[in-house]
């Protein structure tokens, strides 16, 4: 049987696919109050504004393709049962060839209904007021805002449960409940983590640090993860 590996990938991985981070210099949450964009709260203050901030970085991800990290993660299918665990609502991880993908923080390529959470649609294109869903409601992004629940923590648990091998790459590991997926591996689990800055975690058992960018990083480690099945 394959050894499974589950990697929990943060905005760093798509940096270098030219998407903005969140919280480096020049960040996303520098310019934009997350309040105002990215809460319940602010879309209902203010739903132009919200659906404004996220068709901006629909256009933008249009414009942009996986990187080598992207690519490599999917190679290691060749070889291992993969889970890639994202807070990232891009769609380069699909783009790059992986294929078994968790979506955290939802998909900014999907739009859905705000009196029924289950009607979600494909949406490569503005979502604008007005634009309602087959129950005549207002269509919004299919992104977990903050403050909403995660919807798909548990199938993310129970992955981060059974893997051998634990991944996290590009993320600053301040966005709980993702950052709290890493305490559910088991103790042994070799762990690794890529990222060019130094990043404050508690103290986790079996944790090696490569630090490099994710291209550079990703593509050291899955060589190595190939080369030792
Ligand atoms: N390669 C790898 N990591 C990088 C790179 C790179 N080229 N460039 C930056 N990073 C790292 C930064 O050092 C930082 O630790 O990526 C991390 C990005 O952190 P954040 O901007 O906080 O992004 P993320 O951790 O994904 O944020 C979590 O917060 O705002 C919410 O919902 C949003 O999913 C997001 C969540």
């Amino acid at each position: 049987m394959k050894q499974k590996i589950v990697i929990l990938t943060g905005a760093g991985i798509s940096a270098e696919s030219g998407i903005s981070t969140f919280r480096d210099s020049g960040g996303l949450w520098e310019n934009h109050r997350i309040e105002d964009v990215a809460s319940p709260g602010g879309w209902k203050r203010d739903r132009n504004l919200v659906l404004n901030f996220y068709n901006q970085r629909r256009r933008q991800l249009l414009e942009c393709k996986p990187n080598r990290a992207h690519f490599a993660l999917a190679e290691l299918e060749s070889k291992y049962d993969v889970t890639v665990i994202t807070q990232n609502i891009d769609n380069l991880h699909e783009l790059g060839g992986s294929t078994n993908i968790i979506h955290l923080h939802g998909e900014l390529l999907k739009a859905r209904s705000t009196i029924d959470e289950t009607l979600i649609y494909e949406c490569k294109k503005d979502i604008e007021l007005g634009d309602k869903c087959e129950k005549d409601s207002q269509l919004r992004p299919h992104i977990v805002w903050f403050g909403e629940a995660v919807p798909k923590m548990d199938e993310a648990i129970v992955a981060t449960r059974e893997a051998d091998i634990f991944i996290v790459i590009g993320t600053s590991m301040v966005v709980y409940p993702a950052a709290g997926l890493i305490n559910y591996c088991k103790y042994e689990v070799p762990k690794w983590l890529v990222n060019p800055n130094e990043i404050a975690l508690p103290r986790i058992p079996n944790l090696k640090f490569i630090n490099e960018k994710a291209t550079t990083g990703v593509d050291y480690l899955v060589k190595r993860l190939l080369e030792e099945q």
